[in-house]
């Protein structure tokens, strides 16, 4: 059994999804952390080749995560079968998804919002509902920066300044803008994203 340390708002494996582990040589954490980081980082290069602006949809972001995450978990791409303590009843989840969807596609054309708060609403629902197993984090973070670059083209967002998958300072900021949100408050998360 893999002895994992989790980071502040993470969420804890199922036996199930260890189970869906690919790497079998992966026993730590950080193994895993560099392993799927090296996956990321080959998604990020497929997303500067192609640079994607039709991504409010529930393929692309399926695909995202897919790119993301397939050579270390063999649900990559395929929305969670399991309950968690954060995200919707798993019946919910493609219903959710799509009004979000159109939520986020009805204030850009709309203007309701700025575009940083339309894409900053837009990552906090998508992780609220917590589609996937796990890499709801990176992938919403990832799918934000896609919309506010390709489709707003903009610069992304930085996200704190320090790397937000470790535990720290940036990453208990993050989180509690996110538990604000929760609370129908956006300012923290607003101004976290851009600092
Ligand atoms: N109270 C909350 N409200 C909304 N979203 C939350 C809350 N707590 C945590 N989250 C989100 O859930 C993510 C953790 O989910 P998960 O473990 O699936 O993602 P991850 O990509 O593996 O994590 P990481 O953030 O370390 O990259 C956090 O990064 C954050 O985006
Ligand atoms: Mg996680």
């Amino acid at each position: 059994m893999m002895e994992f340390n989790y980071a502040e708002g993470a969420t804890p494996l199922d036996p199930n999804e260890i189970e869906g582990l690919i790497p079998t040589h992966i026993t730590k954490r950080e193994e895993l952390d560099r392993w799927e980081q090296q996956n990321i980082n080959e998604a990020l290069a497929w997303v500067d080749e192609k640079k994607p602006n039709d991504v409010l949809n529930e393929r692309f972001i399926k695909i995202l995560h897919k790119k993301m995450f397939c050579d270390a978990w063999k649900w990559a791409g395929t929305f969670r079968k399991t309950e968690k303590n954060i995200g919707v009843p798993i019946y919910k989840i493609s219903i959710d998804l799509k009004l979000l969807c159109d939520d986020a596609k009805y204030w850009i054309e709309h203007k309701t919002f700025s575009e940083d708060e339309i894409a900053t609403r837009f990552h906090h629902r998508l992780v609220l509902i917590h589609l996937f197993p796990n890499g709801n984090g990176r992938h919403a973070r990832l799918i934000t920066d896609i919309l506010i670059e390709h489709v707003f083209n903009k610069s992304p967002f930085t996200w704190g300044k320090t790397d937000l998958i470790k535990s720290g300072q940036d990453r208990k900021k993050y989180i509690e803008a996110l538990r604000a949100a929760d609370n129908n408050d956006y300012d923290l998360l607003l101004i976290f994203v851009r600092s």
